[in-house]
Parts: structure tokens; sequence; C-alpha cells
């Protein structure tokens, strides 16, 4: 093997470690906050960013009808689920100036400045960051609601009428895999 392919070999190697050890590892987010408009609605991941209730994801997916977004963790950190070994990894912005925002990035694709990829995990059956519940905030595109991460800031980035939400996860034995849009 020429040396480029014995690289291309491990790169490809290193990508696949962070695939879900069993599809059975994979699972959809529903949010629950009863009383609210965003009360079961499914998560979604559409340009960089994680969303609930929104109608179209436009992502590539095996399964093109289906709109909601397909998860798993590893290690800490938590990949939306695809068939190929370019995973799309969450990150999380927790500073001043991202306050909470959940963003995910494309394969070999750097986090930003300040982004944290560790801190996932699912405590009675919810998806948590740092031991935190998520924060869905109303009035996103297509009148989606955006998914934030608990920064201390109850309405981040200038939204208003956000609510503290439970992320549930929902276990799925036949992940449908996506490239979710940048
Ligand atoms: C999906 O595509 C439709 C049609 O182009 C557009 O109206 C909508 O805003 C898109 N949604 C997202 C989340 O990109």
């Amino acid at each position: 093997m020429q040396i480029k392919n014995v690289l291309f070999a491990a790169s490809l190697a290193a990508s696949a470690s962070a695939l879900p050890s069993t599809k059975s590892d994979t699972f959809g987010i529903v949010a629950i906050h009863s009383g609210s408009g965003v009360q079961y609605s499914s998560f979604n991941a559409a340009k960089s960013s994680i969303f609930a209730g929104l109608k179209s994801q436009n992502a590539s997916c095996a399964r093109p009808k289906e709109q909601d977004a397909t998860f798993y963790l590893n290690n800490g950190a938590l990949y939306l689920y695809d068939q190929s070994a370019t995973p799309q990894e969450v990150y999380v912005d927790r500073s001043g100036m991202g306050q909470g925002k959940i963003g995910y990035t494309t394969g070999a694709q750097p986090a930003p400045k300040n982004a944290e990829r560790q801190g996932w995990a699912t405590k009675d059956g919810h998806l948590q960051f740092a031991g935190n519940d998520l924060i869905a905030c109303p009035n996103s595109i297509d009148g989606a609601w955006s998914i934030w991460a608990d920064a201390g800031v109850a309405n981040p980035a200038g939204n208003s009428n956000c609510v503290g939400i439970a992320a549930r996860v929902e276990s799925t034995s036949n992940p449908n895999g996506c490239v979710y849009t940048q």
C-alpha cells in the first residue's frame, strides 16, 4: 500500500469509531413541556442547527419523507446518524457570545471557537448537556422552535418566550440515515 492509502485507511478507521456500536443505540428526541406549543415536537437538524417542530429538514436521507433527526451518543459526544463514516457532530457554545447555541459540524470541519463537544448524557430517559435540560425558543425558521443548551440564559440570543424542556429520548432500531444541511 502506498503511504497515502495507509493514511486514508487510518482516517477512515478513526471516523468509523464514532459510529454507534449497534443500531439500537440510535434515537430520536421529543420535546416535553406540557402546556407549551413545543410539547411532543420532534427534534430536527437543518442549517447546522437543531430545531423542534420543523416541517421540512431538507436533508438527504435514506427515507426522505421522515422529517425528524436521528442521533447517537459516543463517549459524551452527540452525533447525527448516517450510514457513512463522515459524521455530523453536535457542539454547544455556552460562552457569552453563544449563550447556549447548539450547532453541528460536518466531517472534519473543526468546532467553532468556544464550542464544547463533550458533555452530553441521558438521565432518566432525557438528553442533557452538562447535567442540564435544554431550552426551546419559538418563532424560529418556518415557525419551528430553536433548541438551546442551558448557559444560564433563559432567553438566549435575543429570543423571547423560551421554555425549558425535557428532551425525551426515543430509541429506534431502524434509524434513518441522513446528511443534514449545513
Ligand atoms: C426547506 O426548503 C423549502 C423549499 O425550498 C424552504 O421553504 C424551507 O425554508 C427549507 N427549510 C429548511 C429548514 O431549510
